[in-house]
């Protein structure tokens, strides 16, 4: 009697998966070069996906397609079944969508409450001010969720290298996304902090968010991630579970191909 009331239970929730984010046939030149060579995937809801590849591989260059930071050569992308290819990235925040960048984008003269209230005001995006602005109350739960509550006055500068990457996450979230391209979070951390890092991406996902998280930190990413989708030179290479990946000759030498890196 328990075996069917489990075997239901599985059924149900494989019927209920939702895919939320469907990429089809994306392609990204520059010039001769293709970074992104006719990718797919798909991203249900409530999942969190690892995307993996060494480097130059075209991870942040397929989200940059994804968020139109930059339009895709060919291909679509589509945000709970609607065509969203090609849309700028204020619109893909509008629709739920957010990301977080290699490369850390504070506000450096706001401090991390007011880095919050302002989050995404910034020289690409600046139309967001009077959409996404902030009252200094929901920034500071904000800045609470991801850690950061005992440093809301510090200068983001001030931060330890891992506060950085909990702005970083904290000026995300603060739109409000139903999906989060994280790339590349473990960089510089310790074990540690790597683990306190996706405690926070869990308990995002128990709250409703969707992740899709970049990171050459195989153990930590492993460690977080359900399911995982690997490229090289832009082409999907394998996709599995944590374990199929850990397992997969083709993953191996395609980080070792690249050992004298
Ligand atoms: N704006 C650009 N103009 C020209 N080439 C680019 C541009 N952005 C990326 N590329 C090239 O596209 C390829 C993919 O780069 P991308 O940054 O997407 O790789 P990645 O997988 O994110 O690598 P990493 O792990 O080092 O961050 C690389 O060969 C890179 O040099
Ligand atoms: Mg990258």
């Amino acid at each position: 009697m328990s075996t069917d009331s489990q075997a239901t239970t599985v059924a149900d929730v494989s019927a209920d998966a939702e895919t939320i984010l469907e990429v089809d046939g994306l392609v990204k030149r520059f010039g001769g070069l293709t970074a992104v060579d006719n990718l797919s995937f798909e991203v249900e809801k409530q999942e969190i996906l690892g995307f993996i590849g060494p480097n130059g591989a075209g991870k942040s260059t397929t989200f940059n397609c994804i968020f139109g930071t930059y339009d895709p050569t060919g291909g679509t992308v589509r945000l709970r079944g609607e065509d969203v290819t090609g849309k700028p990235a204020y619109e893909m925040v509008r629709k739920g969508m957010a990301r977080t960048f290699q490369t850390f984008r504070p506000l450096p003269d706001r401090n991390v409450l007011e880095n919050v209230e302002l989050a995404n005001v910034d020289d690409d995006l600046f139309t967001l001010s009077g959409l996404f602005g902030r009252k200094s109350s929901e920034a500071a739960a904000i800045c609470e969720r991801v850690g950061l509550g005992d440093d809301m006055y510090k200068m983001p500068d001030e931060l330890p290298h891992a506060g950085m990457i909990r702005l970083e996450i904290a000026r995300a979230i603060a739109t409000d996304p139903e999906i989060l391209l994280v790339d590349e979070p473990f960089a510089g951390l310790s074990g540690k902090e790597v683990a306190g890092l996706s405690e926070l991406f869990e308990n995002l996902r128990q709250e409703g968010t969707t992740l899709i998280v970049v990171d050459h930190n195989m153990r930590g990413l492993l460690n977080l991630i359900d399911r995982a989708i690997v490229i090289n030179f832009g082409e999907r290479i394998a996709d599995g579970t944590p374990e199929e990946i850990r397992n997969d000759p083709t993953v191996q030498e395609a980080y070792l191909g690249r050992s004298e890196r």
